[in-house]
């Protein structure tokens, strides 16, 4: 019945909100990526990564469009229901995608299809002081939280594009606030976008829970990147953060065992790649 325990011994046992607390405990990296399909659920996993996210992202990678805005719930069952049946030992987590989570209840009730339906292990929700109260009652409903801050795709529109957060002071301690604050009302896992190195450490150095990164330095707990960004299949301008993994793998599973490798010996993220 307890099909947790038993794998618990096993040679690859499944990644738990536990082993993510260990590993920040312990100084290993967390190894984490995208993945928006189960064929490249079953590649992320045989490669090692640790936490799959199967992010908003999907809306610019897979549908084409210029933001994450139009991804809808819909979508994103779709697609993390097709991960989960490729991925078995890495901790997968669902992006809420714009406007379902405007609403304590609403939040609620779309992060229960996302575990139930989906399959997801844990919900990730772009956050800040207005999402406090919504973290809050997912937690004390026992839905584990990932609160994303910093840069905030959903919210491009508002910001007037992609850029670098928490550059100046002032912006630098709301940012520590705001992650003091999310961890309080019960976030398990902050991922921190698009930031300073400096802030970036100065942040994983204050929370007990562990941090995950995206352009935010070397210091975080562990590393994320877009899954097409490290396969050099997207195409255009990419963010300064990303590596081309491709570069001498002699194919996707090699490339994604780079990443991991690089991660966990920590020669990524390099200076170029950081803010
Ligand atoms: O949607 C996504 O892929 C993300 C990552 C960029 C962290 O939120």
């Amino acid at each position: 019945m307890y099909t947790q325990l038993e794998q618990r011994n096993s040679p690859r046992p499944p990644v738990n909100v536990g082993t993510l607390q260990k590993m920040k405990a312990d100084g290993e990296k967390i190894a984490s990526l995208t993945a928006y399909d189960a064929s490249f659920g079953v590649l992320v996993d045989e490669a090692g990564v640790d936490f799959v996210l199967v992010g908003d992202s999907l809306g610019m990678v897979i549908q084409g469009h210029e933001t994450t805005v139009p991804v809808t719930m819909e979508d994103m069952l779709y697609h993390t229901r097709a991960v989960a049946r490729g991925v078995h030992r890495p901790f997968l987590v669902a992006d809420m995608p714009f406007m379902s989570y405007a609403t304590k209840e609403q939040a609620l009730g779309n992060a229960v299809r996302l575990m139930q339906d989906g399959g997801a292990k844990m919900v990730k929700l772009e956050s800040g002081p207005s999402q406090v109260g919504i973290v809050e009652f997912l937690a004390g409903h026992d839905i584990p939280v990932c609160a994303h801050i910093g840069l905030k795709p959903q919210s491009v529109h508002k910001v007037g594009g992609f850029r670098v957060q928490g550059r100046d002071h002032d912006a630098a301690e709301r940012m520590k606030r705001d992650a003091i604050d999310l961890q309080s009302a019960g976030a398990d896992v902050i991922l921190l976008e698009c930031i300073p190195a400096q802030l970036g450490g100065e942040i994983t150095n204050e929370l007990d829970v562990p941090v995950i990164g995206i352009g935010a330095g070397p210091h975080v707990d562990g590393q994320i990147l877009v899954l097409y960004d490290i396969l050099d299949i997207t195409t255009g301008r990419k963010p300064r953060f990303t590596r081309n993994f491709m570069q001498g793998a002699t194919g996707p599973l090699e490339a994604i065992r780079a990443f991991v490798d690089a991660v966990k010996d920590r020669s990524y993220p390099a200076a170029e790649h950081c803010f």
